[in-house]
């Protein structure tokens, strides 16, 4: 599929002004947003996405699904994915925080936000993702939770435009295979990337906390919790607080 690109030097939000301007993109391609600056970065349950200037890539991907999509809730795990190929192929080795947190060295590297909003059997999808690139030490430090960059990790400052249109090319192409068969085929690579597989975690459900073994995910990409009285609970949407 092809895309639109748009390039903003500052905006409130990439996922905002997408949202706001959803009637002016071409819905036979994928609309790719992208900003220097965000004053009002957005991250999942509510919480901001923080971003020096010009060090990372902030990214809203534009694009309809059929509201009967195979999995389409597991879009997200798709994008994760398609992170994780280029980034492997330049011998790094990242892992998934289910759902979608893309990690390194126990880190998070990069962040993704899905905004889905059906009309009759379309969806327009508003799949953000943050990764950071070139950020430095002091900035990550400042961050409320454990972050790393490309930069940090690699000792070596990236070319944002090149690992853009390398994740652009890998997403597409896996895009269209969702498109045909759902989250199926990327199942057992999303399994085999899991981090705390087979350990025990705090997972956070948007309103109580559940402390259980992270058993595995399902085949449409929702997280099995196994309890301590054997019972097996299964998740669409959550987050893991910590192990
Ligand atoms: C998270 O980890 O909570 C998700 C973070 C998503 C951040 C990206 S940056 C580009 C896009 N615009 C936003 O305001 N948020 C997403």
């Amino acid at each position: 599929m092809e895309f639109d690109d748009i390039f903003l030097e500052t905006i409130d939000s990439t996922q905002e002004y997408a949202k706001k301007n959803v009637d002016k993109f071409d819905i036979s391609k994928i609309t790719c947003i992208t900003a220097d600056f965000q004053t009002k970065g957005k991250g999942r349950f509510n919480r901001e996405w923080l971003s020096p200037k010009e060090d990372n890539l902030m990214i809203t991907f534009y694009f309809q699904l059929k509201t009967n999509t195979l999995h389409l809730h597991s879009i997200t795990h798709i994008l994760a994915i398609s992170l994780i190929k280029v980034l492997r192929d330049n011998n790094l080795d990242p892992k998934i925080k289910w759902p979608n947190d893309v990690m390194l060295d126990n880190k998070k590297l990069s962040g993704i936000l899905c905004e889905i909003q059906t009309k009759n059997d379309k969806a327009d999808i508003f799949l953000g993702i943050g990764i950071n690139v070139n950020a430095n030490i002091e900035f990550l430090n400042t961050i409320d939770q454990k972050a790393t960059s490309l930069k940090v990790e690699t000792k070596k400052t990236w070319d944002k435009k090149n690992l853009l249109e390398n994740l652009k090319l890998v997403f597409s192409k896996n895009l269209k295979l969702f498109k045909e068969k759902g989250f199926e085929p990327f199942h057992e690579k999303f399994e085999n990337l899991l981090l705390y597989k087979g350990e025990k975690i705090t997972f956070f459900d948007g309103q109580k906390e559940h402390k259980g073994i992270l058993h595995s995910i399902s085949s449409d990409g929702q997280l099995n919790l196994y309890m301590p009285d054997k019972e097996m609970l299964t998740f669409a949407a959550g987050d893991i607080l910590c192990k």
